[in-house]
């Protein structure tokens, strides 16, 4: 729809053109145009000094600023960007906040067992289906592999000590984001791999939101997720890994999960903690992992902030969605973040649930690198794999043997490997947004200028200089 619109325009330009030149008005119009290039000169020059006394407080974004002062507004953000250091928690203050969680999961997991995996006793009613009240069986995909699973659950049992036992798991890795980054992509390929049981559903969102009781993000906290109905999520993958330890042999079997929330979103914090001072969470998500599973792995797929963007604009929009639009949006939460700089630090708007909510695009998740220092305030560097959607999409093999061989997996043969990459791409492009084009040219340059000093300092961080997105490096 929009590029007809375009061409429809660009069909006009070109009809004016050739009327005039037959119509032997040149002269007329180069006089003209010098007069009409005059006054564009004068008006400008009237416009931009007008601006000035505007470019500073209380708005830096107007929406009807000219290119050049949008250009310069974006500029005077980076120029308020301070990377500084998070307080990290003590352990003892994670452990108070979730006293639960850490009377449930043990400080060490089976030895034989690659997976996190622990005996848990269990308590209450052996008859009743131990399912019945797991609240992510709302979805009618996971209620079915429930009722699958309570079959057979007093056969899974073992006594122990006087005890009846069951099996339970955590996750061995995490793909922890970012959203419109591949991560579907990821999950899918790796289900692939005989050693890796992934179950539904993809994103279980429970650590960053179920937990806290936000089902939709962006909306109030209602019924908090327990960590058991998260447990259940595993028990799949717990059978799989019972039935090989009790063949005696030691089981290879790992497991995971994706939500695309985990490496950044904190909003929660917002209805939990104090939220009246200008302040930063005192504890992240990453924390409660950390002192969990201070052994886990992690998976980080990112793509140039730009375009990731507009696709989660494109993917999360729905009504009005055009280039134009996109441009408002980006230009309205670009002025809010610019205005919550004004009074707090980078680390208190990143992480400020009020303002995230407020965006109209999400130009929070972007900051790769404000969300990787703080993972890597308690988790060391190999426990972090940061890849490239555009390195992805260029090199399948390749970039799935690097994830196997950080998830310590068994090389593959040749055949299985071609499987995996061969497989379609998942979870890409609408048809229907496709057809709405690219982004406005001064969007993408806005955008670029408010994302480069980020994409500097996670480049340094990362050693890598491909995670600038400069355009010196190809795109894919
Ligand atoms: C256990 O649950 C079963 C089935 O719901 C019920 O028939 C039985 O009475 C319960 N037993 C106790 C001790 O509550
Ligand atoms: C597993 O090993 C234990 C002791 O090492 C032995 O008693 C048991 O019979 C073995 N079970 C199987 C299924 O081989
Ligand atoms: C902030 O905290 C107050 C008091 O704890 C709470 O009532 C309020 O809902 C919180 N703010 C938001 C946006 O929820
Ligand atoms: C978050 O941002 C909102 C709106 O920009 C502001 O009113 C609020 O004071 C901020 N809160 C914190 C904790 O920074
Ligand atoms: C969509 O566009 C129409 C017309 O421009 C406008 O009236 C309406 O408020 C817009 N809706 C949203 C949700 O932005
Ligand atoms: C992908 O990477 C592998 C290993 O570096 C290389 O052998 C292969 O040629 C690459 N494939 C493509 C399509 O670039």
């Amino acid at each position: 729809m929009n590029s007809e619109f375009v061409s429809s325009v660009g069909h006009l330009k070109v009809n004016h053109v050739t009327r005039c030149r037959s119509s032997s008005c040149v002269r007329c119009s180069k006089v003209c145009g010098f007069i009409l290039l005059l006054i564009f000169i004068v008006g400008s020059y009237m416009l931009s000094s007008e601006r000035k006394t505007l470019l500073f407080p209380p708005y830096l974004l107007e929406e009807d600023l000219s290119e050049d002062a949008l250009r310069d507004a974006v500029r005077n953000i980076a120029t308020k960007v301070k990377f500084e250091a998070r307080r990290v928690p003590d352990v003892s203050e994670s452990i108070g906040l979730e006293k639960h969680m850490f009377s449930v999961i043990p400080q060490h997991f089976l030895p034989n067992v690659k997976n996190p995996c622990w005996f848990e006793e269990l308590r209450g009613n052996v008859s009743e289906d131990p399912y019945r009240s797991n609240l992510f069986g709302r979805s009618r995909q996971i209620q079915l592999i429930f009722e699958r699973l309570s079959g057979s659950f007093r056969q899974r049992l073992r006594r122990h000590d006087g005890k009846l036992q069951r099996l339970r798991c955590l996750p061995y890795f995490y793909i922890i984001g970012q959203p419109k980054c591949g991560t579907t992509d990821l999950y899918e390929r790796l289900k692939l791999h005989p050693d890796v049981r992934l179950t539904p559903p993809k994103e279980p969102h429970w650590w960053t939101r179920k937990r806290y009781g936000i089902i939709i993000s962006g909306e109030r906290p209602h019924t908090r997720f327990p960590l058991d109905h998260y447990l259940d999520l595993f028990d799949p993958v717990a059978i799989q890994i019972q039935q090989s330890l009790l063949g005696n042999s030691s089981s290879g079997i790992i497991t995971g999960e994706a939500s695309a929330s985990t490496m950044w979103d904190n909003n929660a914090w917002l209805y939990f903690h104090d939220n009246s001072t200008w302040a930063e969470p005192p504890s992240l998500v990453l924390d409660s992992i950390h002192a969990l599973q201070p052994d886990a792995r992690f998976i980080a797929i990112l793509r140039d902030p730009v375009e990731r963007l507009y696709s989660d604009y494109l993917y999360f929009g729905t009504v009005n969605k055009s280039a134009l639009d996109f441009h408002q949006k980006v230009c309205e939460s670009l002025r809010m973040f610019d205005g919550c700089l004004r009074d707090a630090g980078l680390r208190a708007c990143v992480y400020n649930g009020t303002l995230n909510n407020a965006m109209t695009v999400r130009l929070q998740v972007g900051l790769y690198v404000v969300f990787l220092l703080d993972w890597l305030s308690v988790f060391s560097r190999d426990q972090l794999l940061v890849l490239r959607l555009e390195d992805h999409a260029s090199n399948l093999t390749l970039s799935m043997s690097r994830i196997f061989r950080f998830l310590r997996l068994a090389p593959l043969s040749d055949q299985r490997q071609r499987q995996i990459s061969r497989r379609p791409a998942s979870n890409t492009r609408h048809a229907s947004d496709r057809n709405l084009g690219p982004m406005q040219t001064i969007t993408r340059e806005l955008l670029t200028l408010f994302y480069a000093p980020f994409n500097q300092k996670l480049a340094e961080v990362l050693r890598d200089e491909s995670f600038t997105w400069d355009g010196r490096s190809e795109h894919a």
